[in-house]
């Protein structure tokens, strides 16, 4: 089904690529055109971001890091701010990953502060959000979500500047993925959330799928309704894979 947006398919590297990824990332760029109703974004490891937004420039492709600080400087060892990363060529930052959540204690509060200094530098937000397989066993699933996206998105935010992954942190790295239906109603309590919490006749933020997103289930997934693209993590390191799963986006 044509979309109301043009589809985003982000790579989450994660913690993996050395300075010879850079040769995935032209492999990426060669092949872009194998995707034409797609953005593409590739969001490699912080030591990675510059090489990499030196080496797509004024390509298709775009660049977008992992996490962010709230703040644009100070004593924070070890800390990266949006503005550092606004500098170093990134359009992107993903905020509020189920692993940052889990590894660094990020809560809902913390994810937005975090957008709001992506907004603050000039960055587009990516915010994710997803339940656990505790919270859907227990039938939690929307709850959760919806108190996710009340309490991670800020306020006046945009299409412009911001997107929201669901990412049931069950599917994540599993190669288990929910059935459509699961998407499909997580997607549409999005949707309705987001269409509440941002400025009237504003255009619709894309909403991205996450969780073992592969090149042989991918159209079944960008097909379901409010489904405006896909967080990727291990396939995206292989651009072979990546842009097999952006190739899917229908047209
Ligand atoms: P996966 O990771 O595609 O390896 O499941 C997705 C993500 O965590 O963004």
């Amino acid at each position: 089904m044509a979309k109301m947006t043009r589809p985003l398919i982000a790579g989450n590297w994660k913690m993996n690529g050395l300075a010879g990824s850079l040769s995935e990332l032209d492999a990426i760029i060669a092949g872009s055109s194998s995707a034409p109703f797609a953005d593409l974004l590739v969001c490699p490891p912080a030591t990675l971001v510059a090489a990499f937004a030196a080496r797509a420039k004024g390509t298709g492709v775009m660049i977008g890091a992992q996490d962010c600080h709230m703040a644009p400087c100070g004593p924070h060892t070890g800390d990266i701010s949006a503005e550092m990363l606004r500098d170093a060529g990134v359009s992107f930052v993903i905020v509020g990953h189920s692993e940052r959540r889990a590894d660094h204690h990020e809560s809902d509060e913390i994810v937005r502060q975090k957008a709001l200094a992506a907004h603050r530098a000039g960055l587009t937000a990516i915010v994710c959000v997803g339940e656990t397989k505790a919270d859907r066993d227990a039938g939690n699933t929307l709850d959760v979500v919806g108190r996710q996206i009340s309490g991670s998105v800020p306020d006046g935010a945009s299409a412009a500047n911001l997107v929201v992954a669901y990412e049931p942190v069950w599917a994540i790295g599993t190669g288990v993925t929910p059935t459509v239906r699961d998407v499909e109603q997580v997607h549409e309590l999005i949707n309705l959330k987001l269409s509440m919490k941002l400025s009237i006749g504003s255009q619709p933020v894309r909403i991205l799928y996450g969780g073992s997103v592969k090149s042989n289930n991918c159209k079944d997934l960008l097909d379901i309704l409010h489904v405006d693209g896909a967080l990727v993590g291990g396939a995206s390191l292989n651009a072979a894979d990546f842009l097999a799963i952006a190739a899917a986006v229908p047209k």
